[in-house]
């Protein structure tokens, strides 16, 4: 796989202030590209990051026939950037393309155009603990037609943004009974741009309500818990970690993942398995909720602070004293870092063997 490069002239990064970056408002110089056509993926090439000639009647834009991924370079401390578990993005963003009716992109492919790109902008990856350059691999329809078909042909990129730690404030979470993220059988477990657009006025109507982010429930009785806005949900009750079980509806987050597997290395009890919310008013009655957070990429753990049901109000124990969610943290956030060993081998190192030209 040959990939040409092509560097801009008009470097960007004398703009950027590495101790204020807002998230996700800036985007490096260079972009990965190939293309799709006749059952291949073909041009494969570095370029500076640019706008697309999209057709207007293409079915990425018409029919959201488009996917993405979102995952961290981080550079360690002995200076080689480092992806965490790549081939988990890898296998759910092909997951995604399944569902979507498009074609996948081999492991060796994408890791391929993901070292390039990184070995390119490594001069944009942040070097502070807990920042990272963002990667954004992205894949969508550009076939011109209005017939309701997969598309012939894809364009697929990645584009990237340096990101700061990206520290919440605990979130205050309440559940949402009238719309619907996602449903078994439907595209709730596909990383594709119309779950995000539908999710969008759930999320204001909460937010004019005071509220962060919602907790989605399935409908229609509205009871099994499925995820929080755009993380995964995990509740410790009394010593045990729950976190719901993948129904068709909930998307297969890295780092769920990455959790699931150090709390089972540590012995620490976890239950993967439909969870209802009245079992967790229960708990909280009870006085046995001890902690509540998500997981996901940007954030690593978000904790949260309060959720409301109906006229429920459950309010978690003090950060401070949640002993899972912080070290779960901690463990993720050192082991990208490089400060804790990689002892399960989840780093992959990208080779920067001289400066691309
Ligand atoms: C809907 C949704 N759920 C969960 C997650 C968490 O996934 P990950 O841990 O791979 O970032 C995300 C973030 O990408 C998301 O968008």
């Amino acid at each position: 796989m040959d990939i040409k490069i092509t560097k801009t002239q008009h470097s960007k990064l004398e703009d950027i202030d590495f101790d204020d970056i807002p998230f996700g408002k800036n985007t490096s110089d260079h972009m990965f590209v190939m293309e799709y056509a006749d059952g291949a993926w073909g041009n494969f090439r570095i370029i500076p990051y640019q706008g697309f000639v999209l057709d207007p009647q293409s079915k990425a834009l018409q029919y959201c026939q488009c996917i993405f991924e979102g995952m961290k370079a981080t550079m360690g401390i002995d200076g080689v950037p480092k992806l965490l578990r790549p081939d988990l993005n890898i296998e759910r963003f092909n997951l995604s393309a399944e569902r979507m009716c498009m074609p996948s992109v081999s492991q060796d492919v994408f890791l391929k155009a993901l070292k390039a790109i990184i070995a390119t902008e490594i001069k944009w990856i942040p070097k502070a603990e807990g920042s990272a350059l963002y990667l954004r691999p992205t894949m969508i329809a550009t076939e011109s037609s209005l017939a309701v078909t997969p598309s012939d042909t894809y364009t697929f990129y990645i584009y990237t943004s340096p990101v700061q730690p990206y520290f919440t404030k605990p979130v205050r979470l309440v559940t949402e009974q009238t719309l619907i993220r996602a449903v078994p059988g439907g595209t709730g477990e596909a990383k594709t741009g119309g779950n995000y657009a539908g999710s969008l006025k759930a999320s204001e109507l909460a937010k004019q309500k005071g509220f962060d982010q919602i907790v989605w429930l399935e409908s229609p009785e509205f009871k099994k818990v499925q995820e929080a806005g755009m993380m995964n949900l995990f509740f410790v009750i009394g010593d045990t970690v729950l976190t719901p079980k993948l129904s068709g509806a909930v998307l297969k987050g890295t780092n769920r993942t990455y959790f699931i597997d150090i709390l089972k290395e540590k012995n620490i009890k976890v239950e993967i398995r439909d969870i209802y919310i009245d079992e967790i008013i229960a708990a909280h009655e009870k006085g046995e909720l001890k902690e509540a957070f998500g997981s996901g990429t940007a954030a690593v753990v978000s904790h949260i602070s309060e959720i409301t049901h109906d006229d429920t109000l459950m309010v978690l124990p003090n950060v401070e004293e949640r002993e899972i969610s912080n070290m779960l943290f901690k463990e993720i956030n050192g082991l990208r870092a490089g400060t804790i060993a990689d002892k399960r081998n989840w780093l992959v190192p990208v080779e920067v063997f001289e400066e691309i030209n």
